[in-house]
């Protein structure tokens, strides 16, 4: 456990050192340290917080706002559905209905597999294209439920 912290915190330290200690850093920290590990647990969180002197409330307030930075290990496919006033009045309710039928789970969850999450984002720009959706860092906009079936298709199916 003791080599595993280390390792931890070295490679936080790291990732620090290429930018420095200012507050102004912290979301390109948080950023590249997302990037490393998938995701950023609270024990990362922590050793963030000791190493660059920044109250852990901070940090999760510039979490919170910042959707693409995950607390929860993702899947391999992390799908972002915008939930934005022009998406939400396009009929995105029922792509979140079809984007769980198709995928088994709720949004906020992931997959037994480890390929999908499903979870919210705010406006994409796509405004007048909604519904609209990340996968990763693809857009797909005007969306449909049989547009949804298709895409969840080829991604299990290896054509994405
Ligand atoms: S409101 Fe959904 S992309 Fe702008």
């Amino acid at each position: 456990m003791g080599q595993i912290c280390d390792t931890l915190s070295n490679d936080i330290s790291e990732i620090i050192a290429n930018y420095g200690k200012g507050r102004e850093f912290l979301l390109p920290i948080l950023n590249d340290v997302n990037i490393k590990f998938g995701h950023i647990s609270e024990h990362t969180l922590i050793e963030i917080s000791r190493q660059i002197d920044i109250p852990i409330g901070e940090i999760h307030g510039v979490m919170s706002f910042y959707s693409y930075l995950n607390h929860e290990k993702q899947g391999k496919y992390v799908i972002r559905l915008c939930k934005t006033i022009s998406c939400d009045m396009a009929n995105k309710d029922l792509i979140v209905k079809s984007l769980e039928r198709e995928l088994g789970i709720k949004f906020g969850e992931t997959t037994l597999d480890g390929m999908f999450s499903l979870t919210y984002t705010n406006c994409i720009g796509m405004c007048d294209r909604g519904p609209a959706m990340l996968i990763n860092d693809d857009v797909y906009h005007s969306l449909t439920p049989e547009k949804i079936y298709e895409i969840v298709n080829d991604i299990k199916g290896g054509k994405i």
